[in-house]
């Protein structure tokens, strides 16, 4: 029997009033009928609205050690399979399954560790078979990458199995499952991570380290993004399972992936360790392009003749973010329009000015424009955080995204084994997902403004930040003989 989300709420137990099965809005193209859209997206300002009272803080929360980390993945298409093949040639790392509802999948993602020692199980039965992986004694570690639709549900379910997770961005689709997610881990006292690799790519981590050391001066605006043209992979057939990616885009008008360019800057302002979001708003775009694509698609496949004239998501997503302190996030997002890849990572404090896109990564100290190369160098070699110095070279090695793939991993394994505070944890999975419903809901409401709430209750107050000068830890090794070299993955 397939699995519907709403089914598996309600075998899990999520049910009455606090179930609002209605999240996944209508997403109506912004201008239509305002007031009709505002009543469909309610329920988002709703859950927005809600406070809760902390049960345990997972922030800064060192679990026991774990020498041996088993590790159970579910979700082996493009995404998945590469992290598994990543997590491999890490030391200390058991892989004891591997899920797909398509066996051919978990099944290839299996060839891939067959030179590294790992014994791992297949569960290939059907959509429910990942509850097994989740149920089993001898795992400790769920590492999630299927289609967004199934993140909270499977993360939810694990954590109450006892297991950590590790879960693909975003970690949650609607507001309702953001508040479970912390719920469950703070009940649970297991980590939630969320696995944003882009807060490990070397310019994010050189900032970060330099906005630590109080290079930026006080931090006035960030920007982040997620701009890159995917559009003809959503009716490509070879590349997600099912069209997910086209699905989410045909009914939601959002800014639907916005942790990649979001997560760094919230590391680098302190976000939910000593300062916090406030509000948003956001607007879009109409759509210019996806519904031409679908057209055409469907001249070829008649399949895609459902999804005419859907209210596509409209192609350029601008939201703007105010925070407590009373600094600024800019957050981009397009994936259907023909122009160049940009996450943006933009830096502007009171004394320095970086910037990343386009590429290469640049810094300023004043209006006169950017440091030449020599002096970038310089700053370059004084900054380089420990955890680049440590493991960058072999990073860029083993490849995933250049290199960041891999660092977020091996950091990931080294906290658990030496019992340390995640870098990103349960409240930074919520925030940076929840972006996702809000703009949602700015947008259907003529870009008013809407409450951004508070997932760490009040603690991002006394939060203390990541801590990445591998004071701590730095002791996990690489299996360096048996790695293949340039880990296949697309690009994101
Ligand atoms: N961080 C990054 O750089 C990055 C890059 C690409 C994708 N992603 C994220 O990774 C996730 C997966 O993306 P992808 O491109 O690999 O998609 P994909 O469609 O290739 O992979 C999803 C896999 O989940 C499997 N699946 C579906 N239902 C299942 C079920 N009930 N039980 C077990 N397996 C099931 C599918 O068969 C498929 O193999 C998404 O959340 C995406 O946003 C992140």
């Amino acid at each position: 029997m397939a699995i519907s989300r709403r089914n598996f709420l309600k075998a899990a137990g999520f049910t009455g009033a606090a179930l609002v099965t209605g999240c996944t809005p209508t997403g109506k193209t912004s201008g239509t009928d305002p007031k009709a859209q505002s009543e469909a997206l309610g329920n988002i300002l709703s859950e927005a609205q809600k406070t809760h009272a902390q049960i345990f803080n997972m922030s800064g929360y060192c679990a026991p050690k774990i020498e041996n980390v088993r590790i159970g993945f579910i979700g082996t298409g493009n995404r998945g399979s590469a992290a598994v093949e990543r997590m491999s040639y890490i030391e200390g790392v058991n892989i004891k399954a591997i899920c797909d509802v398509r066996p051919e999948k978990a099944q290839a993602a299996k060839e891939r560790i067959k030179t590294t020692g790992h014994e791992a199980i297949l569960y290939t039965d059907g959509d429910e078979d990942w509850m097994n992986v989740c149920k089993r004694d001898d795992i400790d570690l769920i590492y999630l990458c299927t289609h967004w639709e199934l993140h909270a549900p499977i993360a939810i379910y694990a954590m109450e199995q006892g297991k950590h997770v590790a879960l693909e961005v975003p970690a949650a689709t609607t507001v309702e499952d953001c508040w479970k997610l912390v719920e469950t881990s703070e009940k649970t006292k297991k980590h939630c991570v969320i696995l944003e690799n882009c807060c490990y790519d070397f310019f994010e981590l050189l900032t970060l380290n330099m906005a630590r050391q109080g290079f930026f001066g006080e931090l006035i605006h960030c920007e982040g993004a997620y701009i890159h043209d995917i559009l003809e992979s959503f009716v490509n057939k070879e590349k997600r399972y099912d069209y997910w990616r086209l699905k989410e885009n045909a009914v939601r008008n959002g800014n639907l992936y916005p942790t990649h360019g979001l997560g760094p800057v919230c590391q680098i302002m302190n976000i939910n360790r000593g300062d916090k979001m406030e509000y948003l708003t956001s607007m879009a775009s109409n759509d210019f392009n996806t519904n031409n694509l679908v057209k055409e698609a469907a001249k070829k496949d008649p399949y895609f003749n459902q999804y005419i004239d859907k209210p596509f998501r409209g192609n350029m997503n601008t939201t703007t973010i105010r925070t407590k302190l009373g600094r600024t996030i800019l957050l981009q997002h397009d994936v259907t329009s023909p122009r160049p890849y940009s996450r943006l990572h933009t830096v502007s404090g009171t004394k320095a000015f970086a910037q990343k896109y386009p590429l290469p990564g640049k810094i300023s100290i004043g209006h006169g424009g950017f440091l030449p190369e020599d002096e970038y160098e310089k700053l370059n070699k004084q900054y380089t955080p420990a955890i680049i110095n440590k493991i960058g070279d072999l990073a860029q090695k083993v490849g995933g995204h250049g290199g960041m793939d891999f660092m977020m991993d091996w950091r990931l394994i080294d906290c658990l084994r030496n019992g340390l505070p995640v870098d990103m944890d349960v409240y930074d999975a919520a925030l940076w997902s929840v972006m996702g419903p809000l703009s949602e809901w700015s947008i259907a409401n003529r870009s008013n403004s809407i409450e951004i709430p508070d997932f760490t209750n009040g603690s991002w107050a006394t939060n203390k930040p990541v801590d990445i000068s591998l004071a701590v830890g730095g002791t996990t090794g690489v299996q360096e003989s048996a790695i293949k070299g340039n880990t296949n993955q697309i690009n994101i």
